[in-house]
């Protein structure tokens, strides 16, 4: 509790935009997050009053950290299921726990449990070297997707791999790996959950993502051309999910859209890239719902606040662009003065996630042309064709 304003204080491990978005949500519910950074430079470090510096796999970090904290919750997966009981054995409330973590943290294990729930996932199998990889490509057909069990994020640590010579990188590089079928994805959707330790839980519309070389570029929402029905089945699935796996937050579903089947690639236990536009486009935004969600406040409405919403991530050109990012901003507020923006505060690096921006609308088409435009002047100074996200990298 914070005695200057008799509110929770939460910490989150890690100082990336979502932590820096969650910061933002905190200050409306009257509080300040409390961050754990690697640097005093990193996205929420750079705004938020409370920084701590440590590392995510520091277990005496984290426990000066938690120490004060009402609860603590994470930006990232990478805090070691370990440290986290014992975090929870010296009376630290953490949101999610380790055993709920693990299946966001571990895609074997993710696997596994969804398997057992019987939830439809992608053929899947772990493989220790190129017989096993080959042996299970004969069953499902080349190519087949090679994943790291642990570690992945934005596409690294997944590979399409179309022989067993193109796996003898991978498998020097050491790591316990799983290999699945290329499902032929009709398009990639995702839902965000949020769930309470009561057990309230509140879901959003499903939405549709767009991913370039694995890494989310766009997000529509809701997903255009969804039957009310199958939209209400994903749904379900995710308040299942969340209830099954006893999340406590925010949980984020990734799916396949297979011709009318819909397969579950991932789990994330955090607010989600998927769920950005919720900021602007849903009457509670997913990083004020995951802090009421692990604060145990009664959760918001997840309802849209205009019929069409789209998600714009900003990638860093390959190439500075000639103006500066403030120049760029002008252009953009210019060009788009309904779009709003989120910058994170990164140094432009190439690929590298800068920002996000949203539009608002009636029409779907409309919209989405609006902030893709709106990130392409904010990516490389201009909205002319060509010059579009993921086109140069
Ligand atoms: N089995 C598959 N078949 C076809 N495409 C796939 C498959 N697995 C992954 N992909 C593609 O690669 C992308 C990244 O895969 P995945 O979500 O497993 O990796 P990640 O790097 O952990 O992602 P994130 O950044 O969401 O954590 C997917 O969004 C999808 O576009
Ligand atoms: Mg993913």
């Amino acid at each position: 509790m914070d005695s200057r304003t008799s509110l929770p204080v939460v910490g989150m491990v890690g100082g990336g935009q979502l932590a820096r978005m969650s910061h933002q949500a905190a200050i409306a519910l009257g509080q300040s997050l409390r961050i754990l950074a690697t640097e005093p430079d990193d996205g929420a470090a750079l705004v938020a009053a409370d920084v701590h510096l440590g590392a995510p796999d520091d277990l005496e970090a984290l426990r000066r950290f938690a120490k004060g904290c009402d609860v603590v919750t994470f930006d990232h997966e990478h805090v070691p299921g370990d440290h986290i009981r014992a975090l929870a054995g010296a009376g630290v409330m953490v949101h999610p726990h380790a055993d709920a973590l693990h299946y966001a943290q571990d895609k074997r294990a993710m696997r596994e449990r969804l398997d057992a729930l019987g939830m439809a996932v992608p053929r899947w199998q772990p493989v220790a070297g190129a017989a096993e990889v080959a042996g299970f490509a004969a069953e499902v057909g080349w190519p087949v997707v090679v994943k790291a069990v642990r570690g992945g994020y934005d596409g690294r640590g997944v590979w399409v791999v179309d022989s067993p010579a193109a796996l003898e990188p991978i498998l020097a590089g050491g790591v316990e790996l799983l290999a699945e079928e290329r499902v032929p994805l009709h398009r990639e959707l995702a839902v965000q959950v949020a769930r309470s330790s009561y057990g309230q839980v509140a879901v959003y519309p499903v939405v549709e993502s767009v991913q370039h070389h694995g890494v989310c570029v766009e997000v529509l929402a809701p997903a255009p051309l969804l039957p009310a029905e199958r939209a209400a089945a994903i749904q379900q699935l995710a308040i299942r999910l969340a209830t099954e796996l006893d999340v406590v937050g925010l949980l984020a579903v990734e799916l396949f859209d297979v011709s009318g089947r819909v397969l579950v690639n991932e789990l994330a236990m955090r607010p989600h890239n998927t769920g950005h536009w919720s900021i602007e486009g849903a009457r509670t935004s997913q990083f004020e719902q995951h802090l009421r969600a692990v604060l145990d406040y009664p959760l918001g409405e997840c309802t849209l606040t205009a019929p069409a919403v789209a998600m714009a991530n900003v990638l860093a050109a390959d190439r500075a662009p000639a103006q500066s990012l403030d120049e760029r901003l002008h252009h953009m507020f210019a060009a788009e003065p309904g779009v709003k923006v989120h910058l994170y505060g990164k140094r432009e690096r190439p690929g590298r996630k800068v920002a996000h921006v949203t539009a608002l609308g009636d029409d779907p088409a409309q919209v989405r042309a609006r902030a893709l435009r709106a990130a392409r002047v904010l990516r490389d100074g201009t909205s002319g064709e060509g010059t579009g996200q993921g086109s140069g990298s």
